[in-house]
């Protein structure tokens, strides 16, 4: 019996989904834990691509139990489009999946809310997917959300309704100059999903439990990275929730004692969407090749990603948050072409304020740790050194001796320098295109 997490190291899009899919054949139920349908998790089988949101990629398995836990925050529209998505694509929905009553729910406020509150940012909005996430998590924090459990009680459900849309659209009104939410609309909208949603909503903490007990293996999927951690990450230029492994446990009540495992998925590279820091972003004509090789556009928006090199000042904090027992470090085809790669081992910054005792010496500050405050993150330079790149193919290789000799030092130096396992190297978007080097379920 083993029970492992799946986790993003950096900004997200590591490439969760396809370590997913990957490791899903060993494992019985598949969980989300946090996150909503900001998510995009590609998964690429033989020529047919599935981009799940909400669903745990694991649906795609015949056979496997999919939970999403009371972490996650759940839009019923995009959740309702995602299952028949994929039934007509005939993937079977049905009794696989269930929903934890205690997940929280996205209501059109939400999603309007994240716009207008992003528009009234400006220059220094966080970029969001404006899929309501943050002000979802926001009323759940407050006390003033509703749980998919909610919904089944169509008399609770108005009353609150009724409380919560006034206060919205006191908010919409003065604050924004929006035409007010009608209750009843949202409230018979609301009822309809409810329907069709009831037969997946149970207690899935009994469930999941009960499941691990009798000895399942279980793949716990992260969405997002711990970088957007909201806690961990480069706040505020983060999601709302806990992507890192702190977040199985609450978002699905499982005891840290049955977690055996924790994959770390890296890219070889970093990317980032949306606003915020990322010293070792590339502004120039190489960041744009490496977006186009990697196909660098969001699953969910279709935004460019920022690209950028490897960072082990972030990744140091990431392993020392997330405690990986191994990483899986993909998309290392995406450098093939590169004649030189660099890595980021520190970073310097001169503070403007000339806090602190380097500046009041004259010289810059070093940091070898990443710096808590987004604002001085912001101000770092990164300090390289440079790596021989392999000007070989690796795309499809399936066994390390395959690999060429200069992308083997790659994946060592990463492994040396951050003190880190490397279970998985992936070579490519299909499930196949991996060097298996630990089966973390083994
Ligand atoms: P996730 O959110 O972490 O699941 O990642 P996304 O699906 O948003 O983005 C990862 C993208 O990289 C997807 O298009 C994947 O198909 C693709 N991908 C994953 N692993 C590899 C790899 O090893 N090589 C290449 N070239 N593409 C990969
Ligand atoms: P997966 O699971 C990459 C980013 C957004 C924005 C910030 C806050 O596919 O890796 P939000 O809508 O969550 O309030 O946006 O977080 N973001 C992601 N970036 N991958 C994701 O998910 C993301 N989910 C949110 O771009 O910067
Ligand atoms: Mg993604």
């Amino acid at each position: 019996m083993s029970n492992i997490v799946v986790v993003g190291v950096q900004w997200g899009d590591e490439g969760k989904g396809k370590i997913v899919d990957l490791l899903t054949e060993n494992a019985r139920v598949v969980a989300r834990y946090q996150g909503g349908h900001n998510a995009g998790h590609t998964v690429i089988i033989k020529d047919e691509k599935y981009v799940l949101h909400v669903i745990p990629s694991g649906i795609l398995h015949k056979g496997k139990t999919c939970i999403i836990g009371n972490g996650v925050v759940i839009e019923p529209k995009a959740l309702i489009e995602e299952i028949e998505g994929l039934r007509k694509r005939n993937v079977y929905v049905g009794k696989n999946l269930f929903i934890s009553g205690g997940s929280h729910v996205i209501m059109p406020y939400h999603t309007l809310l994240d716009g207008k509150n992003e528009e009234s940012m400006g220059k220094k909005k966080i970029g969001t997917t404006g899929r309501g996430i943050g002000p979802a998590y926001c009323d759940k924090m407050s006390r003033t959300g509703f749980r998919m459990l909610d919904l089944l009680d169509g008399g609770r459900f108005r009353e609150k309704l009724k409380a919560n849309i006034k206060d919205v659209n006191f908010l919409l009104e003065n604050k924004f100059q929006n035409k007010k939410l009608s209750l009843e609309k949202v409230n018979s909208e609301y009822m309809r999903y409810a329907d069709y949603l009831a037969p997946f909503i149970t207690d899935t903490v009994v469930l999941l439990n009960k499941l691990i007990d009798s000895g399942k293996n279980v793949l716990f999927e992260g969405a997002q990275g711990t970088l957007l951690d909201i806690d961990h990450g480069t706040y505020p230029y983060v999601t709302s929730s806990n992507s890192s492994v702190g977040g199985v446990c609450t978002g699905l009540g499982v005891s840290p004692r049955k977690i055996d495992g924790i994959v770390g998925v890296m890219k070889a590279y970093t990317t980032r969407v949306g606003g915020g820091p990322f010293p070792t972003e590339l502004n120039d004509k190489l960041g744009e090749e490496i977006r186009l090789k990697g196909g660098e556009y969001g699953a969910t928006t279709g935004r460019p990603r920022r690209c950028g090199w490897l960072d082990f000042v972030s990744l140091k904090h990431a392993i020392r948050i997330n405690g990986f027992t191994g990483i899986a470090l993909t998309k290392l085809d995406v450098l093939d072409e590169l004649d030189t790669l660099k890595v980021c081992v520190a970073y310097t910054y001169e503070d403007p304020y000339k806090r602190c005792e380097c500046s009041k010496k004259g010289v810059a500050c070093r940091f070898t740790d990443m710096p808590q405050d987004a604002m001085i993150l912001e101000g770092c330079k990164p300090v390289y050194k440079e790596v021989k790149g392999w000007k070989t193919s690796t795309q499809g290789v399936k066994k390390l001796k395959d690999l060429p000799k200069q992308a083997r030092a790659y994946i060592d130096y990463i492994s040396e320098s951050l003190n880190v396992k490397i279970d998985i190297v992936s070579t490519g978007q299909r499930r196949d295109e991996v060097v298996i080097l630990r089966n973390p379920f083994k």
